[in-house]
């Protein structure tokens, strides 16, 4: 699939993003390895730590429908220079395979495309604590 669609998947999602404390909205958008997509958005909390990030969102919302099989994940927000997943959400991503792409867009259009094994180096991982 053409990462510019899922960037564009995204772009839309940012656009509900729930950000009246920070102000940083950001959208996400996940693309399975049947080729669905799911996305999410930043949905902040007046308790500021109970806020969830846009990817893990869009993880959320794709588990929940019966999906574990992802390809990537594109991200978009109001960030000049693209925004990358944050730790929580790198660590929730790399639950789900080394090789799913992430995606950063960026404001000006242009974007990067990353490996999750490669922005979360030695990653906990099931394989750690199943014998
Ligand atoms: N945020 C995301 O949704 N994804 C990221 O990758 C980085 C941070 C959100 C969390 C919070 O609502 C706002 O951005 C500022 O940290």
């Amino acid at each position: 699939m053409d990462y510019r669609e899922l960037l564009k998947k995204a772009k839309d999602a940012k656009e509900n993003a729930y950000a009246p404390y920070s102000g940083f909205r950001v959208g996400a958008a996940l693309l399975t390895a049947e080729g669905r997509i799911y996305t999410g958005c930043n949905v902040e909390n007046a308790s500021y730590g109970a806020a969830i990030c846009a990817e893990r969102a869009a993880i959320s919302c794709a588990v929940s429908r019966g999906e574990r099989r992802f390809e990537a994940i594109a991200i978009e927000s109001n960030g000049e220079g693209g925004t990358f997943p944050c730790g929580i959400c790198r660590q929730v991503i790399a639950e789900f395979g080394p090789d799913i792409k992430v995606i950063v867009g960026k404001a000006d259009g242009d974007f990067r495309i990353y490996e999750i094994r490669d922005l979360i180096p030695h990653a906990f991982t099931a394989a750690d604590i199943i014998k």
